[in-house]
Order: structure tokens, then sequence, then C-alpha cells
């Protein structure tokens, strides 16, 4: 037996710390948890202030592991049976926790949004990770889980009411309020720097089936319009996560054995209301995109803002921030003239009150529930579609089926 049902790699970060109150805030009974991270000291003082308010985390065990050191990857993942990371940029510092975790047969999870990195994933370990009867799970944060389980509701639905599912779906985000962390901004400064070098890196980014090798479809890259949706009656403008969700989505439709037909479609966009104020705020938003590109891929302007304006790495949206933020998205799915809707909403914000739950509840989820035998590199939807919706319900983030 391993000493611990899931430990928790990154604790001293932002968001890793968020975890590991996410767990202690809604305890799974009986499980066997530890906090893991490259320096003793803060991993002492994490725990020190998770006892603050949880007396219990004072018994909390530390590992000290540290990516740059193979045998301390080797450690965490032959001694629990689920390692879950928040450990990025995933691109530098991800590879060596997933190559243990594989060699180990343990299963893994991260909240990357990091494409490039899960295809460079998918082609190194899906294999290996099927042999070994393990499950590597990318994108169980804000990128993806609520649209690509979202997505699973939907067609779940489609099926009950229609005997079939549905053809095409198409996401919008509705009301939002979060911020970013200096670990989310340097992850995508990341991906910016090599699709500068490299123009193969923006290629594989542009392709819409990067993360189904040798797939295709009918969808194309994400619009980069404004756009007015019928359907879900308002104004779009491109959303800035769809690069990570869609690619998600079709993995997972993929990893199912394509229940959903060859032909099925899908596309998000970020739903700015309607009338003359929707289009208004759909063209600001597009314009805000091209601003934080050039901000973020040209390396003097990101040296100018991070750190005055913009959060370094260990930084993040304050408390207050954290729980007076909330999402909602409209997930519609069409079949011959008809549609089905679904509707996310949680509380929290979602890249990092909303992330944390989502992460705590995918590991717990992992290494407790019962699991339809699917093994590899994998999707939140492809592998925990039947059980993390309830489970998401129970820490307020709630999928609620809406028939029109
Ligand atoms: N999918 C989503 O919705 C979502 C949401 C939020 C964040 N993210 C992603 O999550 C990642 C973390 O974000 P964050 O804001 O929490 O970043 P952060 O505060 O900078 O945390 C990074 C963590 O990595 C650790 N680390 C760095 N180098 C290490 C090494 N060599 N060995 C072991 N640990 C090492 C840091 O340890 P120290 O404390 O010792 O420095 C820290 O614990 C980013 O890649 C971000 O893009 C995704």
């Amino acid at each position: 037996m391993r000493d611990f049902d899931l430990i928790v790699f990154g604790a001293t970060g932002f968001t890793g710390r968020l975890v590991a109150e996410a767990i202690l805030e809604f305890p799974e009974p009986g499980l066997r948890w530890a906090i893991a991270g490259r320096s003793q000291k803060k991993l002492e003082d994490v725990r020190s202030a998770l006892a603050e308010r949880f007396p219990e985390a004072q018994d909390l065990p530390l590992l000290v592991a540290d990516v740059t050191k193979p045998e301390t990857m080797d450690d965490l993942a032959c001694r629990a049976r689920v390692v879950c990371t928040t450990v990025g940029p995933f691109t530098v510092l991800g590879g060596a926790l997933v190559q243990a975790c594989v060699r180990h047969g343990t299963d893994y999870c991260d909240i990357t949004g990091e494409v490039g990195w899960m295809r460079s994933v998918i082609d190194a370990h899906h294999n290996e990770a099927v042999d070994k009867k393990c499950r590597v799970v990318h994108a169980a944060g804000f990128d993806s889980i609520p649209f690509d389980l979202g997505v699973v509701v939907a067609q779940k639905a489609a099926v009950a009411k229609w005997g079939a599912p549905a053809e095409r779906i198409r996401t919008v985000t509705g009301r939002m309020s979060g911020a970013l962390s200096g670990g989310t901004l340097a992850s995508m400064a990341l991906i910016m720097d090599s699709a500068r070098r490299d123009r193969s890196v923006l290629r594989q980014l542009a392709n819409p089936y990067v993360l189904v090798p040798g797939g295709s479809g009918p969808d194309r890259n994400d619009s980069r319009r404004v756009e007015h949706w019928p359907e879900h009656k308002v104004w779009t403008a491109p959303f800035i996560m769809a690069g990570c969700n869609t690619r998600i989505v079709r993995r997972t439709h993929a990893l199912l054995g394509m229940p959903w037909g060859d032909a099925f479609s899908y596309t998000e966009a970020m739903g700015t209301g309607r009338g003359v104020r929707g289009w208004i705020r759909a063209q600001g938003i597009r314009m805000g995109i091209a601003v934080m590109v050039v901000v973020l891929a040209t390396p003097w302007i990101r040296r100018l803002v991070v750190g005055p304006i913009l959060p370094k790495p260990g930084q993040g949206p304050s408390k207050e921030s954290r729980e007076s933020g909330h999402f909602a998205l409209h997930v519609v799915g069409h079949r011959a003239g008809e549609t089905i809707a679904v509707d996310v909403k949680g509380n929290g914000d979602p890249g990092y009150l909303a992330t944390s739950r989502m992460l705590a509840q995918t590991a717990v989820s992992l290494a407790v529930d019962e699991l339809p035998p699917t093994f590899g590199v994998l999707t939140p939807g492809s592998c925990l579609g039947d059980v993390l919706p309830d489970r998401l319900g129970r820490v307020g983030i709630r999928f609620s089926v809406r028939s029109s």
C-alpha cells in the first residue's frame, strides 16, 4: 500500500496553496494526503498558515521535492496513488513529474493550459500510461473543466432527450469576474516566446485537432472576429482560453471513441451581451487581447509592467477578490433544428478559487472514485465525466440542463 492517497505538489505557490485549502475546506473522509514543494521552510510556513484556519492541518506531512532532482520525482510518484501539481510553467517544469508518475503507474493531474506541452506528453507517454494502467489528466482547472464537462453533460442530456447526440455545440461565456496570477502570466509569456522563436509552434497552436494525433474533422481554428451568435442571442469576442478548451473537448471526443459522430463540431467565444453595447464591448475585448499579446510577447515591455503593474510569479488576486469572483458559461447543442442548453455557474475567482477546487476534486476523484477503465493521457471529460459534475456541485460549481 502506498503512503498517501494524494500529494499536492507546488503547495508553496499561489494556486497550490489554494488547492491544499480546498481539500481542507471540503474534506474527503479518510483521505491520506500530503503537501510537497522544493523548500522545507516554505512548506512549514504554508502548513502553519493552513492550521490557523484548519487546525487538523498541523499534522499534514511535508515532502521536499524539486523537479530538477529526478529522484525526488520518483519519490513522490512511488509514495502516492495520485499526485496533483501546480508547478508551472509546465513546458519547463512539468515533464519530470509526468515521466515519474507514468513510470510508477501513479495517477496524475494538473492545471496546465499549455497545449504544445500536452501534445508532447501525449506523444511521449500515452502508450506507456495505457500499458501501466494509469491516468494523466491535464487541464483540470478553469481551463478546461467547465467547458469540457459542460459538453459531456450537454451530450448526455441530448442523448436522453433525442436519443442521439448534438451534432454541433457552441459555448459562450456569461458573467465573469476574476484576475490573473504571476504564474499564469509567466506561462502565457513562455508560450509566446516559443511561438516567436519557432514558427512550427504557431502552426501547432493553430491546429484545432492538435491534441488528437492524426485526427481531423470539420472545425477550423478559433474565430478572431467579433460575431453575433443567434442561438445565444449575444455578440461575441474571441475567447483567449478557446485555444486550449476546444482542443481538450476534441480530445475528449476522440478518447471516448467518437460517440458524437465524425462531423461533430465545437466552438467557443466570449459573450459580451446584446445590442450596440454588446458589440462595443466585443470590439473592446478584441482590442484588449491584442494589447495583452503585444505586452506579453515583447520582452522589454513585459519587464516594465510585470511587477509594477502585473503580478509576478507567486503573486495573484487578493482573498477578497478571489471570494467575490464568479463565472458562468452557456453550452448550446444543436441537432436537426432543435437545441439543448447547459448552464455552468461557479462561485469564486475562476482562475484561482474555482480552479483550486476543480483540481482538488479531480485529484480526490482519481484517488477514491470508481472510474471507467480508461487509461493514458486523458482529459477530465474522458475519464471523470460521470462523477466530477456531482462532486463539483458540492463545492459550488454547478452544471444545469435547460431545455429549449
Ligand atoms: N488552468 C487554469 O485554470 C490555471 C489557473 C491558475 C494557474 N494555472 C497555471 O498553474 C501554474 C502555477 O501558477 P501559480 O500562479 O500558482 O504560480 P506560482 O505561484 O509561481 O507557483 C509555482 C510553483 O512552482 C514551484 N516551483 C518552481 N520551480 C520548482 C522546482 N524546480 N521544483 C519544484 N517546484 C518548483 C514554486 O515553488 P516555490 O514556492 O519554491 O517558488 C511554486 O510552488 C502556472 O503554470 C499557471 O499557468 C492554471
